[in-house]
């Protein structure tokens, strides 16, 4: 039988990971400033997540949410500690696209509404909902396509408070990234977030913060909305939450009461992916580890901000984000096959770059160095008409 073929992939086998660094089949070492995704928080193979999966591994892996499940409650309880939201509720899922999927269909439970607000360049993932609310007609099938949704542009307040004051007696919701990923690394300006607070509470609409890739202590702040000071109705987490075993949520804000059969899942708050979810929050404790991607996230973005050549350096902690100019196109490539090193892209120009939550100082050190030095055979190459 074939894989279905929907990636284009590296021509790369990776078959060891610890920390910061990779290994490939023939034993080359790179260094992830990617984080496969945005997935891995605490950095590869970490010795307690190893440790903490493999214990649960040897009691019961898996049963049904028909029974008590205490590990559930015991994440639930931790996650609201780390994440300052502990009056919040904890749906747990699968996935970022599931926990969207859940977050939508939530918020139209509770108000009885249909339409949903959305924004230009957005990823909300892949599903029936998730997808519809996504800015990229090309991954919406038309069994997709919902006259639901309202496409308007991101930080665009007078927009947002035309379009409640035309139609916000039917907005169920709305979705925004604190900071869009996919869309190039956009950051939501706080007096934009403390205006989708301000009409969803005028409007009885809810706010649904999809914190998927900018969530969980990436932006140097546990959910990178918290920097507007305001909260959201629902948010939704996957990626860095059980650090590459799949596990996703919804925190869900007290006034919105549950009811049987509201949400459900069958592998959704497995006590094995609870157990990496638990590893994932205590070594985020442990190690103060949102803190350190705040101010080595500043570190990365004050140094990048000095490198000539690569333009609209910008970012939030180790969620950081820039643009490659076309003299420069090979950038991306060589550095993943000359230097080893594993980025991440944003169509149509921008590397991004979301390493471990735990990358040390000498590895944001070893990616600059390496870096400026492919900056500099590429400009050599190719001088720029600035230069010429
Ligand atoms: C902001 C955001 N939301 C949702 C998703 C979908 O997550 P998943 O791929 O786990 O379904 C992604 C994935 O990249 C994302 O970046």
């Amino acid at each position: 039988m074939k894989l279905f073929d929907v990636y284009p992939v590296n021509d790369i086998t990776i078959v060891k990971a610890q920390g910061s660094y990779v290994w490939d089949a023939d034993g080359v070492q790179y260094l992830d400033m990617y984080g496969g995704h945005a997935v891995i928080s605490i950095g590869h193979t970490h010795p307690l997540w190893v440790a903490r999966i493999e214990e649960q591994l040897e009691k019961i892996a898996f049963y049904s949410n028909s029974v008590h499940l205490p590990i559930q409650k015991e994440l639930a309880e931790k996650l609201g500690k780390v994440s300052g939201k502990e009056d919040y509720q904890l749906f747990l899922c699968n996935s970022g696209a599931e926990a969207n999927e859940n977050a939508l269909k939530l918020a139209s439970f509770v108000n009885g509404r249909k339409k949903i607000i959305a924004f230009n360049k957005s990823f909300h993932g892949r599903t029936s909902l998730a997808v519809a609310t996504t800015d990229n007609p090309a991954i919406v099938a038309p069994v997709n396509q919902t006259d639901n949704v309202i496409f308007l542009p991101y930080n665009d307040e007078k927009a947002l408070e035309a379009c409640f004051k035309a139609q916000g007696g039917e907005i169920s919701s709305v979705i925004i990234e604190g900071i869009q990923g996919v869309g190039g690394i956009n950051i939501a300006a706080e007096s934009f977030l403390q205006k989708i607070r301000s009409l969803c509470d005028e409007y009885g609409a809810l706010y649904i913060a999809d914190s998927v890739q900018c969530g969980y202590g990436r932006s140097g702040k546990f959910f990178s909305h918290d920097y507007a000071g305001v909260n959201a109705d629902i948010y939704t987490m996957a990626k860095g939450m059980g650090n590459g075993f799949p596990i996703g949520g919804i925190l869900i804000a007290p006034h919105i009461k549950p009811k049987y059969g509201m949400l459900g899942t069958t592998f959704g708050g497995n006590q094995l992916a609870c157990a990496a979810a638990l590893a994932v929050l205590e070594v985020l404790e442990k190690d103060n580890l949102i803190e350190q991607a705040r101010q080595r996230g500043m570190y990365l973005l004050n140094r990048l901000k000095a490198v000539k050549g690569i333009e609209n350096v910008r970012g939030r902690g180790l969620m950081i984000g820039f643009d490659v100019p076309e003299d420069l196109k090979d950038l991306k490539k060589n550095l993943l096959y000359k230097h080893q090193v594993f980025t991440g892209e944003a169509k149509p120009n921008v590397i991004r770059l979301l390493p471990s939550l735990a990358i040390a100082r000498k590895q944001v050190d070893e990616f600059l160095d390496l870096l400026q030095e492919e900056i500099n055979q590429l400009k050599a190459v190719t001088p720029s008409t600035e230069e010429v």
